[in-house]
């Protein structure tokens, strides 16, 4: 999978299937299932770490987690999410982070939240021959300043701001972007206006392809519901229940029994 690719899909009007992964085992399976592009968010420092916010995660984490995941994927594009503190402070700094990424990982492109702010860090980097992956509406790595996790640019002027952001986006040279947690609407407007796929959560079908957090529609992480999330299977359960019976079975010595040892 490449790039150039997904923009033939865009224009095919063939949809893109985009999923998160964080470690070898899963990003195998994921590669496996058929998936098109494989994001390293750094939603890592939620569903990896613990962390209540992506804040926390370092530059170093994120190309340990990208290590892991480029070793187990043969036909999904590897992006990676650049983390809070790696690429708003100045554009050579945002390069130095991008190159390290690149270098150290062996993934194909990085991700970046944030539209006119970050434009001269996400132009820095693509003149280095990187490709850029946008990411507007909800971008995470902000909750301090939006104070919630609730929908963007419900207002006109906040989603006016978005269509400059997704346009400019579209005309320095990104290969993708992703729109978060934004009225459907609003994203279909987007995506009719940029020549350049945009991957939703949350952000209603008319976007060229979707994306979502691994663990959340694997329903690893039960307390996330929120309205944009289908669950596709119950491991929470499965994976307590099959722990809970290993744990029976040692305990009454059913395991292992004559066939299990040597
Ligand atoms: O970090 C992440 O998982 C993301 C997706 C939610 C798009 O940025």
């Amino acid at each position: 999978m490449t790039t150039r690719r997904l923009a033939e899909m865009k224009q095919r009007g063939e949809k893109i299937a985009m999923l998160t992964a964080y470690d070898y085992s899963m990003a195998r399976l994921v590669d496996q299932a058929g998936m098109d592009v494989i994001l390293v968010g750094d939603s890592a420092s939620n569903v990896m770490a613990g962390h209540v916010t992506t804040l926390p995660i370092t530059l170093d984490q994120m190309i340990y987690h990208a290590q892991c995941v480029t070793r187990g994927v043969e036909r999904a594009l590897v992006v990676v999410d650049l983390p809070f503190g790696s690429y708003q402070g100045n554009s050579k700094e945002a390069l130095a982070s991008a190159i390290r990424i690149m270098k150290e990982s062996g993934a194909e492109a990085v991700k970046m939240e944030g539209g006119a702010e970050i434009r001269e860090s996400i132009e820095r980097i693509l003149s280095a021959g990187i490709p850029v992956m946008g990411h507007l509406g909800l971008t995470p790595q902000s909750i301090n300043k939006f104070g919630t996790y609730n929908v963007r640019a419900k207002e006109e002027a906040e989603a006016q701001k978005l269509i400059d952001d997704a346009r400019m986006l579209d005309e320095i040279g990104c290969f993708g972007m992703v729109l978060e947690k934004i009225p459907a609407k609003l994203a279909a407007e987007v995506t009719a206006q940029v020549s350049i796929p945009t991957i939703g959560i949350g952000a209603g079908g008319a976007c060229d392809g979707q994306v979502l957090v691994l663990q959340d529609m694997l329903g690893v992480n039960q307390g996330f519901q929120p309205r944009f999330l289908r669950r596709y299977a119950d491991l929470a359960t499965t994976i307590t229940g099959a722990i809970s019976h290993y744990v029976e079975d040692v305990k009454s010595q059913d395991f292992p029994n004559d066939k299990e040892q040597y």
